[in-house]
């Protein structure tokens, strides 16, 4: 496991958006940056999972959540200029994005893959990505200190066979992440890097590997440390970079 040690007060004041809050990875994020203070805008596209992680956080007592309710496939770029306008009115900067939410798609070879669900995965695991950052990079502008993580994954960085579209959006969230991270190289006060989780015990992997254990990996709320460590000031010199969780 990735070894940190996030102090307590770490993400203080911060406000934080992450995308697939509602489950999963996102969940555990939103629950561990909540109790190391921050304020945190759930986004995902199912209500009643999000409200569960807003009731969670409110009942720990960290600082009081916000919700976004928002198809990340179909959302549009009014949605996210929307999206933008509604933050700015709230909050008036953005210091963190996690953009984790994903989708699997299917697996299967390239000479059978479905075109549609292609696009849906491209959509949510990297389109979604960009017109979000854009819409918010004015916002996260307005940070002292701000942090923009992508989720990439083992997947997208070596082509194996049958992972078709989940393995090609990956290795374009590698490229976006490195892209931004260039141009904002030298703007001190943003950072832009990559999680690969590794295999993690949540609903996607057990979708992915059917016959495996699921305890035989680790839980979410494990592979934390690289999660605060990115997000919080320790990792303020850190940029362009994609770290493993594990
Ligand atoms: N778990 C692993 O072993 C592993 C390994 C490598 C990389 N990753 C990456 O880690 C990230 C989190 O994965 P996970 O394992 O936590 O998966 P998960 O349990 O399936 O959670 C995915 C999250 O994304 C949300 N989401 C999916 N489609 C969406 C859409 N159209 N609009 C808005 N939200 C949407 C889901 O919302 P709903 O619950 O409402 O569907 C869910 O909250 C993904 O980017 C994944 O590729 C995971």
């Amino acid at each position: 496991m990735y070894e940190y040690q996030a102090p307590e007060n770490l993400l203080q004041d911060k406000i934080i958006l992450i995308t697939g809050a509602g489950s999963g990875i996102g969940r555990a994020a939103a629950l561990s940056y909540a109790a190391h203070g921050a304020t945190i805008i759930l986004l995902g596209r199912t209500e009643e999972k999000l409200n569960a992680v807003y009731d969670e956080i409110e009942a720990a007592g960290y600082p009081q959540a916000a919700i976004i309710t928002l198809n990340l496939e179909t959302a549009s770029e009014t949605d996210f200029d929307n999206l933008a306008a509604t933050l700015e009115q709230e909050f008036g900067r953005v210091d963190g994005i996690l953009h984790n939410a994903g989708i699997l798609g299917v697996r299967t070879p390239i000479e059978s893959y479905d075109p549609i669900i292609w696009q849906q995965v491209m959509q949510v695991n990297v389109n979604s990505a960009f017109m979000l950052t854009q819409a918010l990079l004015s916002l996260t502008n307005d940070s002292e200190d701000a942090s923009i993580i992508f989720t990439s994954s083992g997947a997208g960085r070596t082509g194996k066979a049958f992972w078709g579209a989940y393995a090609v959006s990956k290795f374009a969230t590698e490229g976006l992440m490195q892209v931004l991270a260039d141009e904002l190289e030298h703007n001190p006060n943003i950072r832009v890097n990559a999680i690969n989780p590794g295999a993690t015990r949540t609903d996607m992997r057990a979708n992915a590997y059917p016959a495996e254990n699921p305890e035989s990996n680790p839980t979410p709320e494990e592979i934390m440390p690289l999660y605060l460590y990115l997000m919080g000031r320790d990792s303020r010199t850190v940029n362009g970079q994609s770290l493993n969780a594990q």
